[in-house]
């Protein structure tokens, strides 16, 4: 059934000059017959330099809406629209105004997984990969408004001089927040000797005990450059099937099997060949919404 599939996609994927990108978190199916697989940054990266007509973005929406942003004169679709991520949910205009109102010479970092309408109202945004360098780099002195991740917030704070200011003050993504210190604990008994990776978008007590914290692709990464044989992930569960893919020869156990992000699989094979046959579903971010969330997102690629 796959092989015959995947056939129709590639067909697909000819004849409409299209490229398939999938975040590390997607379906294993939809990962291994992505053109460019990858964390945020990555993939965004690759949008913006592909020489396609058709950009297809297996990912969340506001990863997706990114790419069209970046694209204004490409088609870029996605296979699903339920692909909501609850995080970039949690942090609302009204709130982002008015923070901006109460901290006059603060300056908005917003994280990538952010409302895209948020976006248009921020400095600069960030990736896990490139915010601690962004916000060393961005504005001085200043302070910095920074959502709606607490994980990444805590990330940034404890690893450089910044000032942060939460906003929300308790925003999390549902899915790292899964894993807890009793889960890692538990783990690292089971196997002492395996390094911990972990993202930060895990609760802070979590990223007190780790070897490595940072993207996806970071951890990929970290882990192939270790001369250790056994890891410990404190992420996604997806990311699994991705570090096994690239180390065959080495072991990666989760240290939740809890951390599934819906949102990341909502994209499956039937639905990328229907979203290529037909077009849809086609991005749209509207244009003054885009015009001005393609600053920040344009200040990150100079920052990074
Ligand atoms: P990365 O940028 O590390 O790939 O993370 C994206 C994400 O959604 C993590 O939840
Ligand atoms: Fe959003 Fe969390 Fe899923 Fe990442 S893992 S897309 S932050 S819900």
């Amino acid at each position: 059934m796959n092989a015959r599939i995947v056939e129709r996609i590639e067909r697909l994927k000819r004849e409409k000059n299209a490229i398939i990108l999938a975040h590390n978190y997607e379906r294993p199916e939809v990962v291994d017959i992505a053109d460019v697989t990858g964390g945020s940054f990555g993939l965004l990266s690759a949008a913006m330099e592909t020489s396609t007509d058709v950009i297809v973005v297996c990912s969340v929406d506001f990863m997706a809406e990114a790419a069209a942003i970046l694209n204004p004169d490409k088609r870029v679709i996605t296979p699903t629209r339920d692909a909501i991520c609850p995080l970039a949910r949690q942090l609302k205009k009204k709130e982002l105004i008015k923070a901006k109102r109460e901290h006059p010479d603060a300056h908005v970092l917003l994280y990538m997984n952010s409302d895209t309408e948020t976006k248009a109202l921020a400095d600069c945004v960030c990736t896990a990969g490139n915010a601690l360098k962004i916000a060393e780099t961005m504005d001085g002195g200043s302070p910095i408004l920074f959502g709606p991740d607490h994980g990444l917030s805590y990330y940034v704070s404890k690893r450089t001089a910044k000032e942060i200011i939460d906003i929300p003050e308790h925003g999390l993504c549902p899915v790292h927040h899964k894993i807890t210190v009793k889960d890692l604990m538990k783990a690292k008994e089971i196997h002492p000797k395996a390094k911990v990776v972990a993202h930060p978008e895990c609760r802070p007590e979590i990223q007190n005990y780790v070897d490595y914290l940072g993207s996806t692709s970071g951890t990929i990464e970290f882990c192939k450059n270790a001369g250790d044989a056994e890891f410990l992930v404190a992420d996604e569960v997806g990311l699994i099937h991705m570090l096994e893919k690239e180390m065959p020869d080495k072991t990666f156990y989760p240290v939740s099997d809890m951390a599934f992000c819906k949102a990341m699989k909502k994209s499956t094979l039937p639905k990328i060949e229907e979203a290529l046959e037909k077009d849809k579903y086609e991005v749209v971010v509207p244009r003054e919404i885009a015009v001005a969330a393609r600053r920040p997102i344009e200040r990150m690629f100079e920052l990074a």
